[in-house]
């Protein structure tokens, strides 16, 4: 994100600061007046081509609506039959596009906001629940026999948003902070398993334990409080509350290689030799700025199953301006689409597969900076009509050949 905006400010600043030299060099009648000049028209029009080119709408081709409809069997179908979950998040259950695609197409949802920590709680007061939107969400998918993944018990990242503000408070004025944290985790974790006993199966446990600024874990008020074992005690707090959820880690990866990387298999080692109940690792797989290099993603997931964990792709998607190069960027986004899910779905491990929305209607891209200014996003498998995108019918075959009836 920070390279991205400095990619975008730079230009800007670029064109400003050479602006008020031409103004500087034409009040004292400077002999530089005229190279000045040059450069802000010379930067100015850089920075024209640099908005054409990453800020103006684009309409790409969309030669897939020349293929017929899809016949035949639908991808929940033939992913219940192989016991694989093929899931959508959900923002709310009064989304028509729910009705319509689940349980027809996807036999997993999860929902997209409703089950945070700060999404459940009354004007973010700990302890103070509301859970009807998650409850209309959920009680809907279950009553269809669709699974629901939660998302999620901890996560540090951003105060007010990702956890609510009066943690910050608690644990500032508490006189034992370590074990103030610890309790109100217990609290968070033990409400909402209990109240969700039985129709969430699958948590995320502990979201996004990585810095975004670097190889380290996120220097958040968990890791701030307890070091990085308030990840162990979350997954034990939760084995205890329910052993019979499946307890996932959920992590979002720019690359698959690297000294991050490193950093967070040392802690699915340590994880494991501390005998932590964890069952299962959560890949995010955003493509934000880049795709992904599936080669280090196949050597990834292949590290995650060698550690005994299963994993899932939990919130796939792929904005099109990424594949603006490519003749058809709808096709060459479905072949991104495609191999990547193949890494998923050809791995006994891999038990699940999750869009980050049910289609191009409505996706996180669209509300989010600097994206939300770079239309279209179009980063799901159907589009704004919930038309099937071309990949659709390649991750259905690649669903039928998967072993594991
Ligand atoms: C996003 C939602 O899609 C947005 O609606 C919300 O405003 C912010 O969170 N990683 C995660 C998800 O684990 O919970 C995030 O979801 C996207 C990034």
């Amino acid at each position: 994100m920070i390279k991205y905006l400095l990619i975008t400010t730079i230009p800007s600043l670029f064109v400003l600061a050479s602006l008020v030299w031409l103004i500087v060099a034409l009040i004292r009648r400077s002999r530089f007046r005229k190279v000045a000049a040059s450069l802000v028209v010379v930067e100015a029009l850089i920075l024209i081509a640099l908005y054409f080119h990453w800020f103006y709408p684009k309409d790409y081709p969309r030669n897939y609506l020349d293929y017929g409809p899809p016949a035949g069997l639908t991808l929940a179908e033939i992913a219940a039959a192989k016991n694989f979950y093929i899931g959508a998040a959900i923002g709310n259950a009064s989304d028509p596009r729910y009705g319509d695609l689940v349980p027809s197409e996807f036999n997993s949802v999860t929902p997209e906001n409703a089950t945070k920590w700060r999404q459940l709680l009354v004007n973010g007061k700990i302890g103070e629940y509301d859970f009807t939107q998650a409850d209309a969400i959920i009680d809907y998918a279950v009553s269809k026999g669709v699974r629901v993944r939660g998302h999620t018990l901890v996560w540090g990242k951003f105060s007010g948003k990702t956890y609510p503000k009066e943690l910050d408070e608690r644990i500032a004025s508490a006189e034992d902070p370590a074990s103030e944290l610890r309790q109100i985790m217990r609290d968070h974790i033990t409400a909402a398993m209990t109240h969700f006993k039985g129709r969430i199966k699958t948590w995320d446990v502990v979201n996004e334990p990585m810095s975004m600024d670097g190889p380290y874990l996120d220097k958040n008020i968990y890791l701030n409080t307890l070091g990085k074992e308030y990840i162990a005690e979350a997954f034990r707090i939760a084995h205890e509350v329910d052993p019979s959820v499946q307890l996932f880690i959920n992590e979002q990866f720019g690359n698959y290689t690297g000294e991050g990387v490193e950093v967070f298999f040392d802690l699915l080692k340590w994880l494991k030799s501390e005998n932590v109940p964890i069952h299962g690792v959560g890949i995010q797989a955003h493509a934000i700025f880049k795709t992904h290099n599936l080669d280090e993603f196949r050597q990834f997931v292949n590290r995650v199953t060698e550690q005994g964990l299963l994993f899932e792709v939990t919130e796939f998607d792929a904005r099109i301006r990424l594949f603006d190069a490519a003749e058809d960027p709808y096709q060459a986004q479905a072949d991104y689409m495609t191999e990547y899910a193949r890494i998923c779905i050809e791995n006994p491990s891999c038990t699940g597969f999750t869009f980050w929305g049910l289609s191009d209607a409505r996706t996180w891209f669209d509300f989010v900076p600097p994206f939300k200014w770079m239309p279209p996003n179009d980063p799901l498998l159907f589009d704004l009509n919930s038309h099937p995108k071309p990949a659709y019918f390649r991750i259905l075959e690649l669903l039928e050949s998967r072993k594991g009836e």
